[in-house]
């Protein structure tokens, strides 16, 4: 089933997400077997959370909370029918129960923009805490709605091939620099874009330092569609899009640790995408296979080839944006110049 969900009465539930779900349980146990608490800050049927307190093994103590009194019964029903003594369901704004609460973990999971949540999740972090943010606006972010992404992210998206790994970079460049301004850092421990939703799950770190260091990975990308060229900057130029995070979407040494699949509800896709993640370069931006040979008015090879061809001077790896796309260290003109060979 594709699309945004269903809803059982008024409550959100959404069949679609067991990836997202089965990836956050992954995550919490190689990332987040220390937190001592978690918060599941817009909780719907309190699915996500009910799965990662039952299936991570974790000592936490959850609060799963939704501000719909409805969502409230579906979340105290399934803490019971799964007898979870470490989990407790809360019917509040997170905002106002972020006032008052922190936590170790926090999972921000909203309809559309995460962007007016922001704020309070950050306040209600404790020290080095962990967040997971989902954001299922997919179009303003990815440049289809150019003034809407400017107004919300303060940032100018890109339509085009590689749109979406701009829309998802904005999103963790809006994040670090709503940190900044509480003097909190970030740092990306997975980002991915699946389906219809952006999810990033980051540390967020202490003092100034951490800011100033998060800020510093900052830039702007400019594309030329007529030359194909990409380019990073740290400058400003108003044709860029950005400002935009540039720097690592993963930490690999937790992807490393994300091993445990076969439990998962799907398997196979988690297995698919975690070898994407682990074997992704650290490049702002990708190429598909068809816009060079379109370029080049020729054939495109079979990408297999293609990337061991390149192999042979340089880096390459498949991307998990798109199936046809692939990222590289070579310069646009030696990528051009070999294409030919293999297509
Ligand atoms: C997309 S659903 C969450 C789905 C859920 N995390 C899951 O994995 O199935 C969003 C939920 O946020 C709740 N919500 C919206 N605004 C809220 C707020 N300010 N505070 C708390 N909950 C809120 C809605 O009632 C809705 O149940």
């Amino acid at each position: 089933m594709k699309g945004p969900g269903k809803r059982i009465g008024r409550v959100f539930f959404n069949q679609q997400m067991a990836f997202n779900r089965d990836i956050s349980v992954l995550f919490f146990k190689a990332a987040c077997m220390d937190c001592r608490s978690a918060f599941d800050a817009m909780a719907a049927t309190g699915a996500r959370g009910v799965r990662i307190a039952n299936e991570s093994g974790a000592k936490a103590q959850f609060v799963m909370n939704d501000k719909d009194a409805e969502a409230v019964h579906f979340i105290e029903a399934n803490i019971e029918l799964n007898g979870l003594e470490c989990a407790s369901a809360s019917q509040d704004d997170l905002r106002s129960h972020l006032a008052k609460h922190v936590y170790d973990y926090i999972d921000l999971d909203p309809f559309g923009t995460p962007a007016p949540f922001v704020q309070a999740v950050f306040q209600g972090c404790k020290r080095n805490a962990i967040v997971a943010i989902t954001a299922t606006d997919t179009a303003p972010l990815a440049g289809t709605h150019a003034k809407k992404c400017m107004r919300r992210y303060m940032a100018k998206p890109l339509r085009g091939v590689f749109g979406h790994e701009v829309g998802l970079r904005i999103l963790i460049g809006y994040l670090a620099r709503e940190a900044a301004q509480l003097d909190k850092g970030i740092e990306p421990l997975l980002s991915f874009y699946a389906d219809h939703y952006f999810r990033i799950y980051l540390r967020l770190k202490e003092n100034a330092a951490a800011a100033e260091h998060s800020l510093s990975h900052l830039g702007y990308l400019t594309f030329d569609r007529d030359t194909l060229v990409r380019e990073v900057s740290d400058e400003f130029s108003p044709e860029a899009a950005g400002p935009l995070w540039i720097a690592p979407l993963t930490d690999k040494a937790i992807l490393d640790r994300m091993t445990d699949v076969d439990p998962m509800q799907q398997p196979v896709r988690c297995s698919k995408y975690l070898n994407l993640w682990r074997n992704e370069l650290d490049v702002p931006y990708f190429y598909e296979s068809n816009e060079l040979s379109s370029f080049l008015h020729i054939s495109p090879p079979v990408l297999e080839s293609l990337l061991d061809r390149i192999r042979t001077q340089g880096k390459a790896s498949r991307t998990h944006f798109s199936p046809s796309g692939f990222k590289t260290d070579l310069s646009l003109k030696e990528l051009l110049s070999l294409y030919p060979e293999v297509s």
